[in-house]
């Protein structure tokens, strides 16, 4: 855990909520609106998987991502976690025509949801969805691989997929992880052991030599990194 920083909450199973809820619902109110493809990918997302809440990164994360892709200039986006795609849509609406995303899940599932919905959108030839465990298709590809990787996927291997993202990212690269505040547990006094990773990552993060890392408290917490030109 972090020395410098007060530990206040108990860890609890309860879903992720790290800022006021009337904040949050204003902060989100107050990004630029989805495309018709990603509206409706949430909200098909939400009447077909119970776990929608927990697991989709929604509205003002999805527009940040769009943002962060189109102003880095990234034309070769990772996207690790696709659950029903819309981190994946959402940075393909941020690249180039010819920019290109791959999108890993261990769940073949994942794939037959995104499908209509990339097939409904003109960014959606973009997006390539790979099923397989990311901690074992990381490691087979060529350093500098991507200019850009959202990191979303199992919790408990934050630290190790930190080191992995690191070698494939191109210099100026960005990577961006959700969840790093996990609910606020990652100041708890008794963390879970996912809370010990995000934690963990989050120490990493902030102290790699050759990059410029933001903590940001939006929804459950975002971590932008530069990699250092
Ligand atoms: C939080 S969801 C991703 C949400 C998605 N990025 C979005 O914005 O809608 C996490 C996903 O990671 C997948 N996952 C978990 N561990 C994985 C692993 N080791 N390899 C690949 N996918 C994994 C899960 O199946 C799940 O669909």
């Amino acid at each position: 855990m972090s020395d410098s920083v007060t530990k206040k909450t108990k860890e609890s199973k309860a879903p992720k909520q790290f800022l006021d809820v009337d904040i949050a619902q204003y902060c989100e109110a107050h990004c630029s609106s989805e495309s018709t493809e990603l509206a409706a990918l949430a909200a098909f997302t939400a009447e077909k998987r119970a776990d929608y809440q927990v697991n989709l990164s929604g509205r003002s994360v999805g527009q940040l991502l769009k943002l962060l892709v189109a102003l880095s200039g990234a034309k070769r986006i990772l996207d690790i976690g696709t659950f029903t795609g819309y981190s994946a849509l959402a940075m393909a609406e941020g690249a180039p025509q010819d920019g290109k995303v791959i999108t890993l899940d261990a769940n073949p599932l994942s794939e037959t949801f995104a499908a209509p919905f990339l097939a409904q959108s003109p960014h959606g030839h973009k997006v390539t969805c790979v099923t397989c465990f990311a901690h074992e298709w990381l490691p087979e590809q060529a350093a500098s691989s991507f200019d850009f990787i959202f990191l979303d996927a199992d919790k408990h291997r934050y630290p190790a997929y930190l080191s992995a993202c690191w070698r494939l990212l191109s210099p100026g690269g960005v990577l961006v992880a959700d969840n790093v505040l996990w609910g606020g547990h990652v100041v708890s006094e008794q963390p879970s052991s996912r809370a010990q990773a995000v934690d963990q990552f989050n120490q990493l993060a902030g102290r790699l030599p050759d990059a410029t890392a933001v903590c940001l408290p939006l929804r459950d917490g975002v971590m932008v990194l530069r990699k250092n030109c």
